[in-house]
């Protein structure tokens, strides 16, 4: 695990869009499996900016997000879908048959699960996979206590979780009870992944994924055992580390 301290949300953000560009200009077809959330913000509109102040080619590119909640429509605005289209695929310029998300409203979310799952196969798998860590340690929708073999799935999603989650939305009750998401298993499949944490809110969550015993208890230590992982902090974040 290659780990990387930034002194700042800016610096992370510059750092990780930089490493999406070089996936981007070595191979125009990649795959980028994405995150949402207040993380990864500043590093799409950093990739953003510099995709358009270098003229590169995004024709070829496809993405594949890690999780949706399960009961919103892409229409909803609190959807990982509008989120999506906000935050990366209009300002970028990507065509929708370019980009992936599971469907929260399908009719049957397991079946919706494992099309999803096969169509990670089918796209040929995830040349960059970007991740952010939830204050429980978390990665995609993997609560703690998920299965390290677990592939995409519907997942319960634990009270701290939405409650964590309710800031985005008007209420608490509103944050939906289930969601979809990459299974640990999917997602240690992609050839390269970066975590990108900051702040003391994380500072637990990411001690443990670097130091902490490798075990379900704490989904991110999992990564450690991923060949091709580089973990993008500020110090607040990494404070614990010995
Ligand atoms: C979102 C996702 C989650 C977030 C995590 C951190 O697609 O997969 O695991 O990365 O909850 O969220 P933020 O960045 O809002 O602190």
């Amino acid at each position: 695990m290659n780990i990387i301290q930034v002194n700042d949300t800016e610096e992370m953000s510059s750092i990780a869009a930089e490493k999406m560009i070089d996936c981007l200009k070595e191979k125009p077809h990649a795959v980028f499996g994405l995150a949402t959330g207040s993380t990864p913000e500043g590093t799409y509109r950093t990739f953003i900016e510099q995709v358009h102040e270098r003229k590169l080619d995004i024709t070829k590119l496809t993405t594949i997000n890690l999780d949706e909640y399960v009961g919103l429509a892409p229409s909803h605005p609190m959807s990982y879908h509008a989120y999506m289209k906000q935050h990366f695929f209009t300002p970028l310029g990507l065509e929708p048959s370019q980009t992936n998300l599971p469907r929260g409203d399908a009719p049957d979310p397991e079946e919706e699960a494992q099309r999803y799952e096969a169509l990670i196969q089918q796209v040929g798998g995830i040349d960059f996979q970007l991740l952010g860590i939830g204050e429980n340690g978390h990665i995609a929708f993997n609560e703690p206590g998920t299965p390290f073999q677990s592939r995409t799935q519907v997942v319960r999603l634990t009270a701290n979780t939405r409650e964590v989650n309710s800031r985005f939305f008007d209420k608490k009750e509103d944050v939906p009870t289930h969601a979809l998401t990459m299974g640990l298993a999917t997602i240690m499949e992609a050839r390269s992944i970066v975590l990108l944490a900051n702040g003391e809110r994380k500072r637990e969550a990411i001690t443990r994924c670097i130091e902490g015993e490798i075990n379900e208890e704490a989904p991110a230590s999992i990564l450690r055992n991923h060949a091709h992982v580089t973990v993008i902090a500020d110090k607040e974040a990494l404070r614990d580390i010995s």
